[in-house]
């Protein structure tokens, strides 16, 4: 069967920065910035994507595109007769936890689309933090909407790679940064909006803790799609021409623009409107309908904003279920749309699981979590760290270091030795080390 590919560099880019950027940046990012203190918060978030998270990136994108295969067969490929192929199994696992989890909340931000729509959304305060919990707690609601989230990102990559991924993100993510400017924009010029900046850019180390180090490390991984096997099934369909770092710095620096943008058109509002910063993980949903009710054409901006997440979300969540869809097509031999649906089942009864676990079922616990949160963490604080770490290790210590430098200079018609060897050091020791510690830290 001859597999797909993306058609050339712009599209990669934007497919690879689509995965990135979702409600990882627009939901997550700023209301952890808020409850971790701001700017140093900021500061050793862009440190870990830099150095730690890019070369696992690039290794990560080397594994998918030298072995144009999905995610556990990528490893057998490449380390034939070895146990390697347990990292994709990893990756197809942490991709099923994630989507069924980040379903929900991209069904809460299609609810919320609809109510600004209908304009439900501006009330007093009291009424939007009910209007929120009643709709996350409600059995039917939020299931539906996660349901018709889920056939959304369906519909998208049931037209394959090229006329399905590629066209659906070339369209999308350049409006999308048109319009996080446009509020990022509003924000800052609010009056009162000094104090919210200042957050952002006035760093306080005082207050970095050893957790500190290890949220912003999990932000690091969530946000930039790694180690679940998202970028390697991407980097499957890229040709042999491909400049690996180019595409790879690019993705990470857009990814963390994108992020300091959201930060800049939530947090001056945040302080601008006298909110609390460290409202936690309802700061979009609860807090932002209150600003924009305060605003000048706040309804029309609550509805572009609503969507501005709603299509980052689908442009993450396509390849969250691209992940699964190529591993089942290729491993059980079965079409695009057979393997498409058997991903729609398994996530639906996964999501509804999570998004009940907000209501009716939350007194299930597991290790004290509910089902949600629980989901949550095991992917974002197991399954991808772990996931990251086995990677490095495979590209630094399994791999030949001249297939390595084979693959990443395209076969030496790219020629940046020394920056090559830069990144291999990285991957070799620096990653493993600095994820290990963390996770041993993190796990005590
Ligand atoms: N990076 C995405 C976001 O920030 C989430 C995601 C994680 C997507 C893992 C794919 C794989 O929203």
């Amino acid at each position: 069967m001859k597999r797909d590919n993306f058609s050339g560099t712009f599209g990669v880019l934007v497919a690879l920065a689509g995965s990135a950027i979702g409600l990882g940046n627009l939901w997550r990012f700023p209301y952890l910035v808020g409850t971790n203190g701001g700017a140093a918060f900021i500061l050793i978030y862009l440190l870990f994507v830099f150095v730690l998270c890019l070369p696992i990136l690039i290794s990560e994108f080397l594994v998918g595109r030298r072995s144009q295969s999905n995610a556990v067969r990528a490893f057998t490929t490449l380390a034939p007769k070895s146990k390697w192929g347990i990292v994709g199994v990893l990756g197809v696992l942490g991709a099923i936890a994630i989507l069924s989890f980040y379903s929900v909340v991209g069904g809460w931000t299609l609810n919320y689309a609809v109510k600004a729509i209908s304009m439900d959304l501006l009330h007093t305060s009291e009424q939007v933090t009910d209007t929120f919990n009643s709709m996350v707690t409600s059995p039917f609601e939020p299931v539906i909407y996660m349901f018709l989230f889920l056939l959304l990102t369906a519909g998208v990559i049931i037209g394959g790679i090229k006329n399905g991924i590629e066209r659906f993100s070339k369209i999308m993510m350049p409006i999308l940064f048109v319009m996080i400017v446009m509020i990022a924009v509003r924000s800052v010029t609010l009056p009162g909006a000094g104090a919210g900046i200042e957050f952002l850019f006035k760093p306080d180390f005082s207050k970095v803790t050893f957790e500190t180090l290890l949220v912003a490390l999990g932000q690091a991984f969530f946000s930039l799609s790694i180690g679940c096997g998202a970028v390697l099934t991407y980097a499957s369909y890229v040709k042999k021409s491909e400049n690996i770092v180019k595409t790879s710095a690019l993705t990470a620096f857009s990814d963390a623009i994108f992020a300091m943008i959201a930060g800049l058109a939530v947090m001056p509002a945040v302080f601008a409107f006298g909110v609390s910063p460290t409202e936690g993980p309802g700061l979009v949903f609860i807090i932002l309908p209150e600003i924009f009710e305060q605003l000048p054409a706040g309804g029309f901006i609550a509805i572009l904003f609503f969507f501005i997440l709603l299509i980052a979300a689908v442009t993450s969540s396509i390849s969250l279920m691209e992940v699964i869809v190529t591993y089942i097509i290729e491993e059980f031999r079965l079409s695009r749309k057979i393997a498409i649906l058997v991903t729609l089942f398994i996530a639906t009864i996964l999501g509804t699981l999570c998004s009940l676990s907000q209501g009716v079922l939350s007194q299930i616990r597991i290790f004290g979590l509910n089902i949600f949160d629980f989901f949550d963490s095991l992917s974002a604080n197991v399954l991808m760290t772990l996931g990251g770490l086995l990677l490095v290790l495979f590209v630094g210590w399994k791999l030949k270091k001249e297939d390595f430098m084979d693959e990443i200079s395209n076969s030496g018609t790219l020629n940046h030795k020394i920056l090559y060897g830069a990144i291999y050091f990285l991957i070799r020791y620096i990653a493993p080390i600095v994820i290990l510690t963390i996770m041993i830290f993190g796990l005590i």
